[in-house]
């Protein structure tokens, strides 16, 4: 089920279009096999900022196949670094695969394992993180995602609305009741944060933008 309406959906993407061949070959060998990649109107975002900010660190939560790493990279346009985490050992091999055809290896790297082990090992800051994991997780990694998010970066959580589950109890079926209730709670979390500004959009299936609050205005 769509957060807004077919027709909407339909158009926007139709505005979608993505000019490099590997991309596209992957987002159609993902879809063949219902392997979840962004879809067309977060990854227009997801372009968008990342050609706006230009961040040169990027952080990942959720490879799957490597799609929407490789369309940060390009997007970028700044030959950034970026690190992904991926628990699924044969995503991430295919998603190693698809960044080394690509030539990226250097550039991207994937860490093969569950991102509550990878997070805390990583050290650093990140000038725009992608959260795109388990999205009954997402708290759980919101110190981790505090502590690598750079004072001027950008965090940018996928799926946050959950088929419109999130905000309207009669969706929400038994078995995605915890998952709910935990995406409530990060979506809590932010909002009650005195030290993050956040927006919530309404694309794709929801998707949250979060930055520290600026402390030089
Ligand atoms: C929606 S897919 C990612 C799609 C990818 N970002 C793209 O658009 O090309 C979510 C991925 O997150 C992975 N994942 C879920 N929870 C995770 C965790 N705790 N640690 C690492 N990876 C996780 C899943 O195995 C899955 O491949």
């Amino acid at each position: 089920m769509n957060i807004t309406y077919d027709y909407i959906d339909g158009y926007i993407s139709s505005l979608y279009s993505e000019e490099n061949p590997l991309i596209n070959e992957i987002i159609k060998f993902a879809r063949e096999r219902h392997i979840p990649v962004v879809c067309d109107a977060a990854a227009l975002l997801l372009r968008f900022l990342c050609a706006r900010e230009r961040p040169e660190k990027i952080l990942e939560v959720g490879t799957a196949v490597g799609c929407s790493a490789l369309m940060m990279y390009y997007a970028s346009g700044c030959d950034p670094k970026i690190v992904t985490v991926e628990r699924n050992e044969d995503m991430a091999d295919i998603a190693k695969k698809n960044i080394a055809r690509a030539g990226l290896e250097n550039r991207i790297e994937v860490i093969t394992a569950d991102a509550h082990e990878a997070l805390p090992m990583q050290t650093g800051e990140f000038d725009f993180i992608f959260m795109d994991a388990a999205k009954g997780q997402y708290l759980s990694f919101l110190p981790d995602l505090k502590r690598l998010l750079s004072p001027s970066g950008l965090l940018l959580c996928d799926n946050v609305l959950i088929r419109g589950m999130v905000a309207n109890d009669a969706l929400v079926p038994h078995r995605h009741k915890t998952m709910t209730v935990n995406m409530r709670a990060f979506i809590d979390a932010i909002k009650n944060d005195p030290t993050l500004d956040f927006a919530l959009l309404s694309v794709g299936d929801g998707m949250l933008l979060c930055q520290k609050k600026r402390c030089d205005i």
